[in-house]
């Protein structure tokens, strides 16, 4: 594959939704004149909720027929779910750079002062061995709570396109980490999911002020600028594209959601 990296050469963010843009924004901060491609796989939302073995088939194709279509210098799997369990089989089948999106527990594991730490994901993520390896890799002398929320991907959706926030669906969520043995002394949560820093003023609100919330978002986006350093960019910005795979049921939300993350046109495929 011809990977000649001009100016305009994207990078190719990917999510089954709204989630990815939660590492798009610190990456525009770091890259601000980076030609964006934003994926959207409304046509499988949600991830959480299928099978390790569809996730498996399901994203390196998408990927790929993405990357043939946008012919990007990077592509970032802004998605815990389908980074645990598609991630190897992306790598095996694309050449060209990939970002994976891990559960930040190794600096939950520094962070905690009680040695209790929550893993707030999507229900695919939290099962998933990954989760295990990372937990006994970082964070063997703490104990690691796990919790899968898929009322949180569907709320963090809506809050996006203006609707209101239902405070009994984050509540619920906080409480299935909390009321685990040991639950009491939890003082921080892992957001592995990318939906979730959309919700994160209603997720501290029913965490309380004792617990910190972390997300891998600004690594990622550290990550990315490291890769493509001394890449050339274009000399200023220009509007990114975001593109939607047709669901019958769930219609791309309006331009004016996404714009705040630098998106200018919306593509259906
Ligand atoms: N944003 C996704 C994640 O990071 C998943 C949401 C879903 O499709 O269930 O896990």
């Amino acid at each position: 594959m011809d990977h000649s990296l001009g100016a305009d050469a994207p990078i190719l963010f990917f999510d089954s939704g709204l989630g990815g843009l939660t590492v798009l924004g610190p990456t525009r901060e770091l890259l601000p004149t980076a030609p964006i491609v934003y994926a959207a796989d409304y046509a499988g939302l949600p991830y959480g909720q299928k099978s390790d073995v569809e996730l498996a088939a399901r994203v390196p194709a998408l990927l790929g027929r993405l990357v043939e279509r946008y012919r990007p210098r990077l592509a970032v799997i802004a998605c815990n779910t389908a980074s645990t369990i598609a991630l190897a089989h992306v790598r095996a089948a694309l050449d060209l750079p990939i970002v994976g999106t891990v559960p930040a527990i190794k600096p939950a594991a520094a962070m905690t002062r009680t040695g209790v730490i929550g893993v707030l994901g999507t229900e695919a993520t939290v099962r998933q061995p990954y989760v295990s390896d990372l937990s006994a890799r970082f964070a063997s002398d703490k104990t690691v709570l796990r919790h899968g929320s898929p009322g949180l991907v569907t709320a963090a959706e809506a809050k996006l396109r203006g609707e209101a926030v239902d405070p009994a669906v984050v509540e619920r969520a906080i409480a299935g980490l909390r009321d685990q043995p040991d639950g009491d002394m939890l003082d921080v949560i892992v957001l592995a999911c990318t939906h979730f820093p959309l919700l994160q003023q209603e997720l501290q609100a029913a965490a309380g002020p004792d617990v910190s919330l972390i997300d891998g978002a600004a690594g990622i986006a550290r990550r990315i600028a490291h890769l493509t350093e001394g890449q050339r960019w274009p000399d200023s910005a220009s509007p990114g594209v975001a593109v939607f795979t047709r669901s019958e049921d769930r219609p791309p939300p309006p331009l004016a959601a996404l714009a705040p993350y630098g998106i200018g046109s919306i593509e259906t495929i």
